[in-house]
């Protein structure tokens, strides 16, 4: 056969089904959705209380493994369970190592929220893979699903979040307080609880904003050089802190976490200095690992100078008294 020439670019999805919804919870209420509602999942009992929210949401059963102090599991712990998709976290961006042979056949899910660019499975069955781009870009929302089986996209709504709007005018009003001292600090703290509050509250499926749509590309291109800025926060920090971080290996700079067990009070001695760090996760009722008490994580970020990433490493190092 002689190839054409010209024409429409032909593409080929290699059988793998994409979508991009409001939120990480919308991704989630999406892969439910498309044939996991009212199954038996296995979780790991470290993890962010909106996963259960939704989990409930749709009926599923939820069983759970225990995540290890270093962020890793034991697939052995898996074996013999009775269940019908595995849940993993990519904790701040480190992949976590799956086990096909383990798998059994089952549905794979990644939560892979602190990545920008989700990397697909190999080897397994089932799998769907979703991040939320609000945890690793100046963006208010926005959530890249993939998956190698049908998703129900009708279930999508063809509106975005209202919170979007919401967010966007906080983050100027942040913007313009940072950079013109322009407005005052509790307008935009009260308007991002507003915003948070309203996606707290809704409990569907949205197509992301047009701004953070026609924000994305933008944020993309910014991609390698943004990550090198933050390496070299990482390894600043790193020179300071490296006797209380969790070793990891992410493949995304996302956050610095550190592992300690006077997180509570850590925490509360920086906010006295204005430094707000956050913690990974509020415990989840009926689910007890200690990891929920000991985290405690700095964002990497190029709004961030060398100095202030320098100053909360020496903050945290004055709390130790060292
Ligand atoms: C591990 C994890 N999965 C899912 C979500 C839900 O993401 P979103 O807040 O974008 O809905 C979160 C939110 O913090 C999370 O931490």
């Amino acid at each position: 056969m002689k190839k054409p020439f010209g024409g429409e670019a032909p593409f080929n999805a290699q059988g793998v089904f994409y979508a991009m919804v409001h939120s990480g919870r919308g991704a989630l209420r999406l892969l439910l959705a498309s044939g996991l509602a009212k199954k038996r999942i296995l979780l790991p009992d470290y993890l962010c209380k909106i996963v259960l929210e939704v989990m409930h949401q749709y009926k599923a059963t939820c069983d759970f493994y225990h995540v290890k102090p270093d962020l890793t599991f034991d697939w052995k712990q898996i074996k013999g369970k009775r269940y019908d998709a595995l849940y993993v976290i990519n904790y701040f961006g480190q992949k976590t190592k799956i086990r096909p042979a383990l798998l059994q056949g089952k549905t794979l899910i990644i939560d892979d929220v602190f990545s920008p660019l989700p990397e697909f499975p190999k080897g397994v069955g089932a799998w769907v893979i979703f991040n939320s781009l609000r945890k690793v870009m100046p963006l208010a929302e926005g959530a890249l699903v993939a998956a190698n089986f049908p998703l129900r996209t009708e279930e999508i709504k063809s509106t975005a979040g209202e919170f979007a709007t919401f967010k966007y005018k906080a983050k100027q009003i942040k913007a313009d307080y940072l950079t013109l001292q322009k407005g005052h600090q509790q307008a935009y703290l009260n308007m991002f609880a507003m915003a948070e509050a309203k996606l707290d509250t809704d409990r569907g499926i949205h197509i992301p904003s047009l701004m953070t749509l026609g924000l994305l590309p933008v944020q993309y291109s910014n991609l390698e050089k943004e990550q090198k800025i933050r390496q070299s926060q990482y390894q600043i920090l790193d020179k300071c802190l490296n006797a209380y971080k969790i070793d990891l290996k992410p493949d995304n700079f996302s956050f610095y976490v550190l592992k300690v067990n006077c997180r509570d009070s850590l925490k509360e001695y920086l906010a006295k200095q204005g430094i707000f760090l956050p913690a990974h996760w509020p415990v989840v009722k009926g689910l007890s690992n200690l990891l929920y008490d000991q985290i405690l994580s700095i964002p990497l970020d190029s709004r961030y100078s060398d100095a202030q990433i320098r100053m909360v490493a020496y903050a945290i190092r004055r709390f130790f008294n060292e």
